[in-house]
């Protein structure tokens, strides 16, 4: 104690000395007897300094962390409310004005030409070679002809088909079923869209599963009869396929199973555009279409039923194309083959029992790109213009034709 006090006073002195003398403040100089007390001081307000500011750090971490949550959330939510239920009652359907005419162009598809496709399911495809593309209607918003923008032969269409799912669906109908399990071990998805669902069957075990299933078909009555309940809740609607009543880039997924042979002819471009609308980028797609003519679309076959003698010229199998041809037109608005899914859709249909007409060509697994960004391979068919045919200008002319 004694010791201590003279130290000090004697520190002070020096201090005194050398800080009148020099602008730099004497270096403390201790005593053996309180040199290691002074240290330990030293030490612990160091500690203490150290443990101050790792706390510190601690709570910025934990402000950064608790307010990037928030952000997150917040992103989830607006998200969320983006990506809300489609809302399908502010969009009405309306028919567009009659006007405008069609385009029409002429196609010869020579045998040569033919085979020059190197598509792996050539050999599966020869028997429908018959089935030449007689040209095409670009359909825009033409109106004439056998259409469902055609106010006259949409009614012709609605009574056909209002029929026909008396006949054949029923509320227990359900072709695309049968590629359900094989299609979720294939894909992940969510949000799908069943584009003509019929009696909506599919879209219903779709929901069992818990996906966000929709649907849209062209006749009334498979729906009000069989799914007023699906109708009432905005899950299904009764739209034609070009005009569906969805957001855009909405879906992940779209199923659509022996639907297209059916649209007629001036309404494919149309519809396959507004499955490109309504589908996320990247988005996939099972198509299967029906490569034959319909038993209903012969005269024998429609006299045993409701339909007999009902507007022959008028078939249920509208569009019987190749699978070529079909290639193409998804192409034209941004569908491409995805012929690793085909494959592996393939293998697990012939694993779960399913061996009719195996390779099927009127299956596609389809991948949605940008317009033109893919490997289309429709290029040259005789007598067009590829970037007519495949390009994004073709999809203009479509738009403004
Ligand atoms: C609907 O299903 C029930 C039960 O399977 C069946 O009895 C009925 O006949 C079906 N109705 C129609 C119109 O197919
Ligand atoms: C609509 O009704 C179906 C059948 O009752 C049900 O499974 C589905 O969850 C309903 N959808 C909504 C959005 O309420």
């Amino acid at each position: 104690m004694v010791i201590g006090l003279g130290a000090a006073v004697a520190m002070f002195m020096m201090y005194c000395m050398f800080s009148t003398s020099a602008p730099a403040p004497a270096p403390v100089v201790y005593t053996s007897g309180n040199a290691i007390e002074g240290l330990g001081k030293l030490a612990q307000s160091n500690k203490m300094l150290s443990d101050k500011v790792s706390a510190l750090e601690r709570d910025l971490k934990n402000h950064r962390q608790a307010a990037d949550k928030e952000v997150a959330a917040l992103h989830r939510a607006v998200k969320k409310l983006e990506q809300a239920k489609p809302a399908p009652a502010i969009v009405q359907y309306k028919d567009p004005e009659p006007e405008v005419q069609s385009v029409m162009e002429e196609t010869h598809v020579s045998q040569s030409q033919e085979s020059e496709l190197s598509d792996p399911l050539e050999e599966a495809e020869k028997d429908s070679a018959s089935v030449v593309d007689q040209g095409r209607l670009l359909s825009g918003k033409q109106t004439t002809g056998h259409s469902w923008t055609n106010p006259e032969t949409k009614d012709t269409y609605m009574k056909m088909y209002n029929e026909y799912h008396k006949l054949r669906s029923g509320n227990n109908s359900c072709h695309g079923c049968r590629y359900l399990s094989s299609l979720y071990k294939q894909y992940k998805f969510n949000s799908v869209f069943d584009a003509g669902c019929g009696t909506g069957v599919l879209v219903r075990e779709l929901l069992k599963v818990g996906k966000e299933a929709y649907g849209v078909e062209a006749a009334s009555l498979p729906l009000e009869k069989f799914a007023p309940d699906l109708l009432s809740n905005n899950t299904v609607f009764v739209r034609p396929l070009h005009d569906t009543p969805f957001k855009d880039e909405y879906f992940d997924f779209i199923l659509s199973t022996e639907v297209f042979e059916h649209v007629p002819l001036a309404d494919v471009d149309r519809s396959v555009q507004e499955l490109s609308r309504v589908a996320k980028k990247n988005a996939k797609a099972f198509v299967t279409i029906g490569m034959g003519t319909s038993r209903f679309d012969r005269e024998d076959s429609r006299k045993k039923s409701d339909i007999a003698g009902f507007a022959m010229d008028f078939k249920f199998h509208e569009t019987v194309k190749s699978r070529r041809w079909w290639l193409d037109t998804f192409c034209a608005f941004g569908w491409y083959e995805d012929f690793t899914s085909y494959k592996k859709t393939v293998e697990l249909m012939e694993k779960a029992g399913y061996h009719q007409n195996i390779p099927p060509r009127g299956w596609f697994n389809l991948v949605k790109g940008p317009v033109g960004s893919g490997s289309c391979k429709c290029t040259t068919f005789p007598g067009r213009k590829a970037e007519i045919w495949c390009g994004p200008q073709r999809k203009e002319k479509i738009i403004t034709a």
